[in-house]
C-alpha cells in the first residue's frame, strides 16, 4: 500500500529520534525517514542497541522500523522525496564571535536550510523542531526563497516539549502541541497539515496554534519559567542551611497552594541539560538584544543562582571535610543529568568533578547509564579518575559519597554494606535529597543533605 506522504527529519537526536518514532507508530499511512549527517548514530539506530536511553523507546522502534520507520544517511534523497521536513538538528551555545556563550549557534539550521533549498523537488512545509531564538523561521523562509523557483515552502515552527526520561509517556499524553504559523492562507494550510498528523493520537483541544513568533518564543519562556522554579528554591535551599528551615518542609508548603503547584520545587546540586542554561541564555540575548537590559538581567539571575548553586555544593564538601580534599577518594553516586537518561549535557556532575579533581581529590564515578558519556565528558582532566557501575564496589574504601543523580536504585542500596566498606569518617552529601538521612546518621554516616541542618557524629 502506497504511504498517503513522506515525512523527512533531519537530526536523528534525542528530539528527533523519539519525535518520530511516535508520529510513524500512531500514523502508519505516513513513511517516516529520520536522516543525521553522523553514520555511526544512524548504524546505531538500525541496530539492537539504539544510540539513546528513554524508557519505552526500544518498543516502539522494534515495533515501527522497516514498516514506515527508516533511518538513513541520505540526506539529499530524503529531501527529494520529502512532502514535510522537520529540523531537529542541534543549536548550542555560541562558542566564537559576537553574541559567544549566550546566543545560539545556527550554522547547522543555516547548512540544513540550503541543502532543503537545493534538493527540494516539490512543494514542502518545513517544520522547526529545534528551539531556536525568535525569528529564526523568518531567516529560514529567506534562504528557502533565495533562489526564485516555482517551489513553496511554508516554514511552520513546532517546538518540543517532552522532558528526557519520560519523552515517551510526553510525546503519547502531552500537555499541549504548539503550532505556529504565518497567518497567510498557505501558512493556514501548512498549520492544518501538521495539526492532522498530531490529531492522530492527540486530542484537538489539545492542539494550539498561534503565529509563528509566539510559538518560538513559547518554547525559549517555558524552559526559563521550569529553570526559574528550580533556581528559586535552590535559592531558598541556600538560607535554610543558614537558619534552622528545612527546604523539604518549605517547598511542601509553599507547593500546597493550588496557585504555585508542586511541580519543579526540588532543591537539587543544580539543574543540567541541553536545554535550560541554554535557552535562557538565548532569552537574555534576544532581550538585549531588544535593549531590554533590565529584563535580561532578570533571567540572567537564574542561570547565575544555578552556578553559585554548584560551586557552593563543592565548598560545603570542603568545608565539612576540614578543608582539604586532597588525596582523599569521593564517589559520585550519578554522572547524567538527571534519572532514566544516559544523557550528562551540561550536567552539574562534569562542573562539580571539574572542581573536585582542581582540589586533587580521587574520583570513582558511578552511573547505571551514563559512564560511556562521562568518561567523554572528563577526558583530558588531569587526575586520578575511575569509572565503576556497581555502587558498592565504587564507594568501596571511599571518604565520601555525593549523590549527583536521582536514581532510583541509590534510594534502595544496603548502605550498612556500603558504611562498613568506607573508609570513616564516611561522608554523605545528597545532592539531590533522595535518601534516608536519619537511617544514614544511625548507621554511622555523616550526612550533609541540601537545605537542611547536616548530622554528624562529630
Ligand atoms: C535538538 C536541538 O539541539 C535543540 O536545540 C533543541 O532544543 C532540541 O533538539 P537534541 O535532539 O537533543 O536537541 O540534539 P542532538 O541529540 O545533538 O541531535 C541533533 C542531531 O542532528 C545529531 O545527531 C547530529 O548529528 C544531527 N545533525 C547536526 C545533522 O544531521 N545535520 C547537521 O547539520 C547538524
Ligand atoms: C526540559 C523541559 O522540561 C522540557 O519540557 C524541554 O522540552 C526540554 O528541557 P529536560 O532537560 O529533559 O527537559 O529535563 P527536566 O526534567 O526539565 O530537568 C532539567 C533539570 O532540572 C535536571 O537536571 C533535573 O534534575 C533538574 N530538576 C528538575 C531539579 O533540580 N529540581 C526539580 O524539581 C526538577
Amino acid at each position: 500500500m502506497p504511504f498517503k506522504k513522506n515525512i523527512l527529519c533531519i537530526g536523528a537526536g534525542y528530539v528527533g529520534g523519539p519525535t518520530m518514532a511516535m508520529i510513524a507508530y500512531k500514523c502508519p499511512q505516513y513513511k517516516v525517514t529520520l536522516v543525521d549527517i553522523n553514520p555511526s548514530r544512524i548504524a546505531q539506530w538500525n541496530s539492537d542497541v539504539l544510540p539513546i536511553y528513554e524508557p519505552g523507546l526500544d518498543e516502539i522502534v522494534k515495533k515501527t522500523r522497516d514498516r514506515n520507520l527508516f533511518f538513513s544517511t541520505e540526506i539529499e534523497k530524503g529531501i527529494k522525496e520529502a512532502d514535510i521536513i522537520f529540523v531537529s538538528v542541534n543549536t548550542p551555545t555560541k562558542t566564537f564571535g559576537a553574541g559567544a556563550g549566550m546566543a545560539a549557534d545556527l550554522q547547522y539550521w543555516e547548512k540544513t536550510a540550503r541543502q532543503i533549498q537545493r534538493h527540494a523537488e516539490s512543494n514542502c512545509i518545513i517544520v522547526e523542531k529545534s528551539t531556536l531564538p525568535v525569528k529564526t523561521a523568518l531567516a529560514m523562509e529567506r534562504i528557502l526563497t533565495s533562489n526564485a523557483n516555482d517551489i513553496c515552502f511554508d516554514v511552520l515552527s513546532n517546538p518540543e516539549f517532552l522532558a528526557e526520561g519520560t519523552a515517551i509517556k510526553n510525546l503519547e499524553n502531552p500537555d499541549r502541541v504548539l503550532i505556529g504559523s504565518r497567518e497567510t492562507p498557505s501558512g493556514l494550510r501548512a498549520r492544518n497539515e501538521l495539526v492532522e498528523i498530531y490529531a492522530n493520537w492527540v486530542s484537538k483541544k489539545r492542539i494550539i496554534t498561534s503565529n509563528i513568533w509566539s510559538s518560538e518564543l513559547s518554547k525559549l519562556v517555558a524552559n526559563a519559567f521550569l529553570a526559574q522554579r528550580i533556581s528559586s528554591i535552590n535559592s531558598i535551599s541556600a538560607l535554610c542551611e543558614k537558619t534552622e528551615a528545612n527546604i523539604t518542609e518549605v517547598s511542601r508548603a509553599v507547593a500546597m497552594d493550588s496557585r504555585i503547584g508542586d511541580k519543579f520545587l526540588n532543591a537539587s546540586v543544580g539543574f543540567g541539560g541541553s536545554c535550560f542554561k541554554k535557552d535562557i541564555l538565548n532569552l537574555v540575548y534576544l532581550c538585549r538584544y531588544y535593549g531590554l537590559e533590565e529584563v535580561a538581567n532578570y533571567w540572567e539571575g537564574v542561570v547565575k543562582i544555578n552556578d553559585y548553586q554548584k560551586e557552593r555544593f563543592v565548598l560545603n564538601m570542603l568545608t565539612a571535610m576540614f578543608n582539604t580534599l586532597a588525596g582523599k577518594k569521593i564517589c559520585l553516586f550519578g554522572f547524567a543529568f538527571k534519572a532514566d537518561t544516559g544523557d550528562t549535557r551540561e550536567s552539574p556532575a562534569i562542573f562539580i568533578s571539574r572542581r573536585l579533581i582542581e582540589e586533587r581529590a580521587e574520583l570513582v564515578i558511578s552511573d547505571p547509564k551514563a559512564l560511556d558519556n562521562a568518561r567523554e565528558d572528563l577526558e583530558g582532566l588531569n587526575g586520578n579518575i575511575s569509572y565503576i557501575e556497581d555502587p558498592y564496589e565504587a564507594s568501596y574504601g571511599c571518604d565520601a559519597i555525593a549523590v549527583m543523580t536521582e536514581w532510583e536504585i541509590y534510594r534502595q542500596l544496603d548502605y550498612r554494606k556500603i558504611f562498613k566498606s568506607m573508609t570513616k569518617l564516611a561522608f554523605i552529601f545528597d545532592g539531590r535529597n533522595i535518601l534516608d538521612h536519619n537511617e544514614l546518621f544511625e548507621i554511622g554516616f555523616n550526612v550533609f543533605p541540601i537545605g537542611k541542618p547536616p548530622q554528624t557524629h562529630f
